[in-house]
């Protein structure tokens, strides 16, 4: 899947897209609660998506090369799970983290946001986690404008990650997004300044960090998506879809409840 730039009319299909899938985590934010399960929480999206936004939710029956058709309409990673977890039968319990990922299809473009919830009470750790992860993932934000590249992104994520002890996942990334779900280029959340694809106006792709408590090694479920770590550390993740505009970027997955950048993050006025 090439590069594709954004034209105009098609960049307006994106904002609204992309406020449809933020909007979808504002509607759920409050039923993330401890006693819920990740299947309601599924059932309560699809119906939200479906009935009220009138998008479609990419992720059901999605079946990239060698993976089975995915089963569901959002993902929920509790804990150890790093992503694609599949929502199920499983109850939220007080002191869990969860990240539930939205990605819509409005008028044939795609708009794709996750956020990590804490469950009632959790412990400092894995708040901490959750934090330097959105802090990740603005710090990546933050590099996006023309003539920058992807290098420039990962190797602030990995700086901050690691300053923090902690390890970036190396073999799930950002991705271009459009009309199709992933697009190139590959966003790595780790890498060398100065290194990999150029920025220029038009492009628009997600970055979406996962950063772990422990070492950065994988382990793939039976189940043939649901993504945990290996050391069964924790793991956060969050994940906005970008604009490069002329002067810099735009963030398309924007929505009254959606958290803004931090203002302690240094780097920026
Ligand atoms: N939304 C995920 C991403 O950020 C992809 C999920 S694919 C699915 O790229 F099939 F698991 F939904
Ligand atoms: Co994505
Ligand atoms: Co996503």
């Amino acid at each position: 899947m090439p590069i594709t730039i954004k034209k105009g009319d098609e960049i307006a299909a994106m904002r609204v897209a992309g406020r449809l899938a933020s909007e979808v985590l504002d509607f759920i934010t409050p039923m993330v609660i401890p006693g819920v399960t990740t299947g309601e929480l599924d059932r309560l999206c699809h119906d939200y998506m479906v009935d009220v936004q009138g998008t479609i939710p990419a992720p059901l029956h999605y079946a990239p090369p060698g993976y089975p058709p995915y089963p569901k309409s959002i993902c929920t990673s509790i804990n150890q799970q790093i992503c694609h977890g599949i929502p199920g039968e499983r109850v939220l319990k007080d002191g869990d983290i969860v990240n539930l990922d939205i990605t819509v299809i409005k008028d044939g473009f795609h708009g794709d946001t996750s956020r990590t919830f804490l469950v009632g009470d959790v412990s400092i750790a894995a708040r901490h986690l959750t934090e330097v992860t959105f802090e990740c993932m603005w710090l990546g934000i933050d590099q996006v404008r023309p003539g920058a590249r992807v290098g420039d992104i990962g190797a602030v994520i990995q700086r901050h990650a690691h300053a923090n002890g902690y390890s970036v996942v190396h073999e799930y990334c950002g991705h271009g997004i459009g009309r199709e779900f992933h697009e190139d280029p590959q966003i790595m959340h780790f890498g060398t300044a100065g290194t990999g694809v150029s920025f220029v106006p038009g492009m628009i792709f997600t970055i979406e960090p996962m950063i772990n408590a422990g070492r950065r090694h994988v382990r793939q479920l039976g189940d043939g998506w649901t993504i945990v770590t290996r050391d069964r550390s924790l793991s956060a993740q969050w994940e906005h879809t970008v604009l490069v505009t002329e002067t810099g970027h735009e963030v398309l997955t924007v929505s009254a409840g959606a958290r803004p950048r931090p203002s302690s993050l240094p780097g920026k006025p």
